[in-house]
């Protein structure tokens, strides 16, 4: 019936539909199409074309999004006047069938997308959303973070977060494909979450389990999954994981989070220098990969206009330049409690930790990312490999690194490994850590011992430098900081 010319055009069957999501729809032009998904938003007719194709000015343009993009859409006609189209509500959820018309001119600019809107012959509600009091709009545009936090199961839909959660996949997508590649070789693990040693530092961080199997206080949440990417090398080769890490951390600020994404690899075989040159061309292929992506490209374009990539080699700075670095523009520590104001504090002198607001200033001045190396032992972890002291030496100095990224700080710290049992033994009493628990740690130096680093990239503040955002709460799905665990 379909070809047939002595059959009416409205009596003739409309062509079957093919079911796609709306990135795919470019070569699907001209066909017609099956999309489900959200009415992002109701617009108004394009003025210019008030009339066309028989479309009253009652016509309904509609914004669809289905996670993938955006469609524009009109119902015309018949279909427009019906009290399921008036009463259309924004975040309705719809199924929408029709043909898919190239250089779309009915909807109105700034609905317009890919160059190409549906011209809808049939479609129905799958689920209702409502208006007024309740509509959509009312319950996230809010002021208040806590509110807004409140409702980030709503507040998802909106363009920024669901753009920054789609780049954040696409990001993790090429940092994966950037080991897998045979010039590095690194293959992902996936280690436990529920642990019983701490790696990192003083106990005051751990989010301990109350019951373990019955065992109180037998069990704490992961900081890091370092020790065990370590113990893969000897059966598997370079590692790296993609886990959740969680940390008790009391202090509020932008860059801290209770629970974050953490991406850390352990590479053998490998020297300080060579560990430096790893992060950053790691680093570097995932950017390249995002940017020939042309969905991530869009996404970057989106959020951060102005992004271009950072050009190797990264600065490396010792700590001990940095140290003079901020003597000599009058920065000293944070007053208490307050981690964004600089100054108003005591000076820097060797073997301080450098704040939060001290670093960002040392990065922001250099405008790019940059490598602080060779931190004292004395604020490092017990299983950093430490630089032999020369003759009259006071500090031990560790081969450590930590990656600053501009507008954020540390994004990524690495560090040799003591490959040396007898060093080991000599750091857990040095670090006064009981060695008890980490027998499995240590038995590996005697078995074949090598030469090792690795480090732990923070997800989030990576996001938040690649995004420019302010804080990495933006960057997770459901952030979790002191006193938010909802929803
Ligand atoms: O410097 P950190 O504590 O290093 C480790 O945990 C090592 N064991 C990693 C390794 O060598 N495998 O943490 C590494 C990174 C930091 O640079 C930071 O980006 C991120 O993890 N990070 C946090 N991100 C958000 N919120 C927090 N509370 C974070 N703590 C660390």
């Amino acid at each position: 019936v379909e070809d047939r010319t002595d059959v009416p055009a409205e009596d003739k069957p409309l062509p079957a539909a093919v079911k796609a999501k709306i990135m795919n729809l470019v070569p699907l032009r001209g066909q017609r199409i099956r999309v489900t998904g959200w009415v992002d938003r109701v617009g108004s007719l394009h003025p210019e074309h008030p009339q066309e194709q028989g479309q009253g000015n009652d016509a309904i343009s509609i914004l669809l999004r289905d996670g993938t993009g955006y469609l524009p859409a009109v119902l015309g006609g018949d279909l427009a006047k019906a009290t399921d189209a008036t009463n259309l509500k924004d975040e309705t959820c719809v199924e929408l069938i029709g043909t898919l018309r190239a250089k779309g001119t009915v909807v109105p600019k700034d609905l317009a997308r890919d160059g190409h809107e549906l011209v809808v012959d049939s479609w129905r509600v799958l689920g209702n959303a409502p208006g007024a009091d309740k509509a959509f709009a009312n319950r996230v545009n809010k002021t208040s973070p806590s509110t807004l936090a409140d409702q980030r199961h709503l507040t998802l839909r909106q363009p920024t977060p669901s753009a920054l959660l789609r780049l954040r996949a696409h990001t993790l997508a090429a940092f994966r494909a950037t080991y897998a590649a045979p010039a590095h070789a690194v293959l992902e693990v996936t280690p436990p979450a529920l642990v019983s040693t701490q790696v990192e530092g003083p106990g005051a961080e751990l989010f301990w389990l109350a019951d373990y199997y019955g065992v109180r206080g037998g069990a704490c949440l992961t900081l890091s999954a370092q020790m065990y990417l370590e113990t893969c090398l000897a059966g598997l080769g370079d590692v790296f994981c993609v886990q959740e890490s969680f940390r008790a951390e009391r202090s509020h600020t932008r860059r801290h989070l209770s629970e974050f994404t953490h991406l850390e690899a352990e590479i053998a075989f490998i020297d300080f220098d060579g560990l430096m040159t790893h992060i950053e061309t790691v680093i570097c292929e995932t950017l390249e990969k995002l940017l020939a992506d042309p969905t991530s490209t869009a996404l970057l374009a989106q959020l951060n206009p102005g992004f271009t990539p950072p050009s190797r080699p990264f600065k490396r700075l010792p700590y001990t330049d940095a140290i003079a670095w901020l003597n000599a523009r009058g920065i000293t520590h944070r007053p208490k409690a307050d981690d964004d104001a600089a100054g108003a504090g005591a000076p820097y002198v060797l073997g301080d930790e450098i704040d939060e607001a001290a670093e960002r200033a040392l990065v922001d001045d250099h405008g790019a990312p940059m490598f602080l190396y060779r931190f004292p032992a004395s604020v490092r972890p017990f299983y950093m490999k430490q630089v032999p002291r020369a003759p009259g030496e006071g500090t031990v100095w560790t081969e450590s690194c930590d990656l600053l990224m501009p507008g954020v700080g540390e994004v990524v710290g690495g560090s040799m490994r003591i490959a040396d049992m007898g060093e080991l033994l000599a750091a857990y009493e040095q670090h006064g850590v009981d060695p008890a628990p980490y027998y499995w740690y240590t038995d590996q130096r005697g078995y074949g011992s090598c030469e090792h680093g690795g480090y732990g990239l923070g997800v989030e503040r990576f996001m938040a430098w690649l995004a420019n955002r302010y804080t990495v709460r933006e960057c997770s799905l459901y952030p979790r900081f002191p006193g938010r665990v909802t929803p």
